[in-house]
């Protein structure tokens, strides 16, 4: 066996359970050419994330100009008593989009004996290796993962949960990089699988100064326009796809009118290309759109999780209102 094979196997064996539903990966080429067809051009996000992508986002999580992450954590530190006792003794905390699992120690240190977690994330190794590492470390508390795309709902009530009450916990202000009505649907998603006592602690980044937004996803380094061109990176790898990515320029824009910060690729010369076989071109200046982060107020998000089926019980945000943490319970009379 491999080094890597050995390595996977000891991964999975320190986990109470894993379960693959195989979120469709062949969709991929479908979404590629699709998505290179239609005007503006357009890749869906979902795909920055394989092994490559999951680790640039973790190197951008410690940029100084991305304050999301230690600003997140911040409050979570200084919550943390508050939180324990919402959640109460015995809690399963759920992790939708888990990436690196972070985040989520500080739960698992603060709350009162958490009885389990479960991550769940479309991007299959890292989070095996992730929730691998997790579990080594909380040897009290049952750990499982599942391999899942969590835009079609949470499908967990058949897996070895503890009995508790369920804190889906979703930080990062992934929430932010779904348009409004796939955001709803999102968080109806999450809501539709709840029960009475369960709760979501979702993490949502406030509108703020321009300069700030935009610099937060163009840093100095450059770490952000790697993530970015690394969709093309993948197209070209698994899609037999021949996009020149020395070709195409990373952009951060801030759209006021819909309150987020989009990702694009810009052409620097006219291009021509093919992605398994189809042909495409590309004019100099012309875009290729990767990824919306809608920015929220206090109101804005309370509007979008109320929509959803949620009461906001509860938020908390750091001094400078750059961040802020919702505790949402389902609203039954919805
Ligand atoms: C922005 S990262 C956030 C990671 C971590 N929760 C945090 O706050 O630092 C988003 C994570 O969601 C995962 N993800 C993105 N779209 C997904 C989907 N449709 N289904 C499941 N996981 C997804 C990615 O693989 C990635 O690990």
């Amino acid at each position: 066996m491999t080094d890597r094979a050995l390595g996977r196997q000891q991964a999975h064996a320190a986990l109470d359970f894993f379960e693959d539903q195989h979120p469709p990966a062949g969709d991929f080429l479908r979404d590629a050419l699709d998505g290179f067809a239609a005007t503006p051009k357009r890749v869906p996000p979902v795909y920055f994330y394989d092994a490559k992508g999951s680790g640039l986002f973790d190197q951008i999580t410690d940029l100084e100009e991305y304050y999301v992450t230690r600003t997140e954590l911040s409050i979570l530190d200084s919550i943390m008593p508050e939180l324990a006792e919402r959640a109460g003794p015995g809690a399963v905390v759920v992790e939708p989009g888990s990436g690196s699992s972070v985040k989520i120690r500080k739960l698992l240190d603060g709350l009162d004996n958490p009885a389990g977690y479960l991550g769940l994330d479309i991007s299959k190794t890292h989070l095996i290796n992730a929730v691998a590492d997790l579990a080594e470390s909380y040897a009290d508390v049952s750990v499982g993962a599942v391999c899942a795309d969590f835009t079609g709902g949470l499908n967990i009530d058949h897996l070895p949960l503890p009995e508790g009450r369920r804190v889906i916990f979703f930080p990062g202000s992934t929430v932010g990089n779904f348009e409004p009505d796939a955001a709803r649907n999102l968080l109806k998603g999450f809501r539709n699988g709840m029960r009475s006592g369960d709760a979501v602690l979702i993490g949502a980044d406030r509108v703020k100064d321009e300069a700030r937004l935009v610099a937060a996803y163009d840093d100095a380094e450059g770490v952000t326009a790697q993530f970015n061109l690394n969709l093309i990176n993948r197209i070209n790898r698994e899609l037999d796809g021949t996009i020149d990515a020395g070709a195409l320029k990373h952009l951060a824009i801030w759209n006021s009118e819909k309150s987020r910060i989009e990702m694009h690729l810009e052409a620097k010369r006219d291009m021509r290309f093919a992605i398994s076989g189809e042909h495409f071109e590309m004019k100099k200046g012309e875009r290729i759109h990767t990824e919306n982060s809608h920015k929220f107020t206090l109101a804005s998000f309370s509007t979008l999780a109320e929509s959803a089926g949620f009461t906001v019980t509860k938020t908390w945000s750091d001094a400078e209102n750059l961040f802020t943490l919702f505790w949402l319970e389902p609203c039954w009379e919805a």
